[in-house]
């Protein structure tokens, strides 16, 4: 019996079929655990199943010398230090592709609702504001027809590909490895941009206030990635000043974002709480990939969903 740390209570059964083989122990605090209470916790583990929020860098691995497995609940893995794992022998793994279509339609929800003002919308309403119909009234921006630059072609930037299609959209893709004028022709001439990137040292403030700056005036900017990959300050300004058309965001940095941030007064944007994977159906996959994971390494077996150091790896976007 191998002892299995898991960061939070998890939607289906999968944690119990790890507890009928292994010792679990699954953290129940009302907030999530700080690093030093991650470190006490996993500190004679041989197994971890991790939420994106918890840092596992080399720190953590090296008080925990027992630790042999992390499996991340989540397609991104930029949290945790995948290079330092390698070195020690821990191997990591993800949960990708099954929560893909969640992940792509929320991005497509929000496209929608930031072009259509829904948010606005329904407040106004709620507001008790309505007169009645208004030619001019709440006027949005077309998404059909419309040119959308995708930034980051892998399997969610293709998903969202998929969905912009049957909107009739113009897809301007911007792969890893295009050049620098690939970016700046998706981010001049792009009606609807939309990160699908992870982040890296590369790709930290890759929509910084040079790119945004770029961007048409009303342009508006989808982040249902990292929120790393945005300088949101800058951002702001941009809203704030009418240099940008509008933004919808499921990442920020920080997660969670201050109630103070600017970003919360910026006019267009509508903000969601890192949900693009949230449906039940996905979440509960999610689950059963992340434990699937560990049940496969602590018995010996080749974990089903590796990831390797993001930077050597090509086909991982
Ligand atoms: C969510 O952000 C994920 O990486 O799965
Ligand atoms: C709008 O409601 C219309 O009928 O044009």
């Amino acid at each position: 019996m191998a002892r299995c740390i898991v960061t939070r209570a998890l939607p289906g059964d999968a944690v119990a079929r790890l507890s009928r083989e292994h010792d679990v122990i699954t953290w129940d605090g009302a907030e999530p655990p700080t690093s030093e209470e991650l470190r006490d916790l996993v500190a004679d583990a041989d197994a971890l199943l991790s939420l994106l929020s918890d840092r596992v860098d080399a720190d953590l691995m090296d008080a925990s010398p027992r630790l042999r497995v992390v499996a991340n609940y989540a397609v991104g893995y930029d949290n945790i230090d995948v290079a330092a794992a390698e070195q020690r022998g821990i191997v990591v793994t993800n949960t990708p592709d099954i929560l893909t279509d969640a992940t792509a339609d929320h991005a497509f929800a929000l496209l929608a609702a930031v072009a259509r003002r829904i948010g606005e919308g329904d407040d106004y309403v709620r507001r008790g504001e309505w007169q009645g119909w208004h030619p001019l009234l709440l006027l949005g921006k077309p998404i059909f027809g419309a040119r959308i630059g995708i930034v980051g072609m892998g399997r969610i930037g293709r998903a969202v590909a998929e969905r912009a299609k049957g909107f009739g959209m113009e897809v301007l893709p911007y792969r890893r490895g295009d050049g620098p004028e690939v970016l700046r022709d998706l981010l001049a001439t792009s009606d609807f941009i939309t990160l699908h990137c992870p982040l890296t040292d590369e790709t930290r403030h890759l929509i910084d206030a040079a790119a945004i700056e770029t961007m048409n005036d009303d342009a508006i900017l989808i982040n249902t990635a990292r929120g790393g990959l945005v300088d949101l300050h800058a951002l702001a300004s941009a809203l704030v000043a009418g240099t940008v058309g509008g933004a919808g965001l499921d990442t920020t940095d920080p997660e969670p974002i201050s109630t103070d941030h600017p970003i919360l007064r910026a006019p267009r944007t509508i903000i969601t709480p890192h949900i693009g994977s949230a449906t039940t159906h996905a979440r509960t996959a999610m689950a059963d990939m992340a434990v699937d994971n560990l049940l496969a390494v602590l018995a010996d077996h080749e974990p089903l969903n590796p990831v390797t150091e993001v930077l050597t790896n090509p086909r991982r976007t």
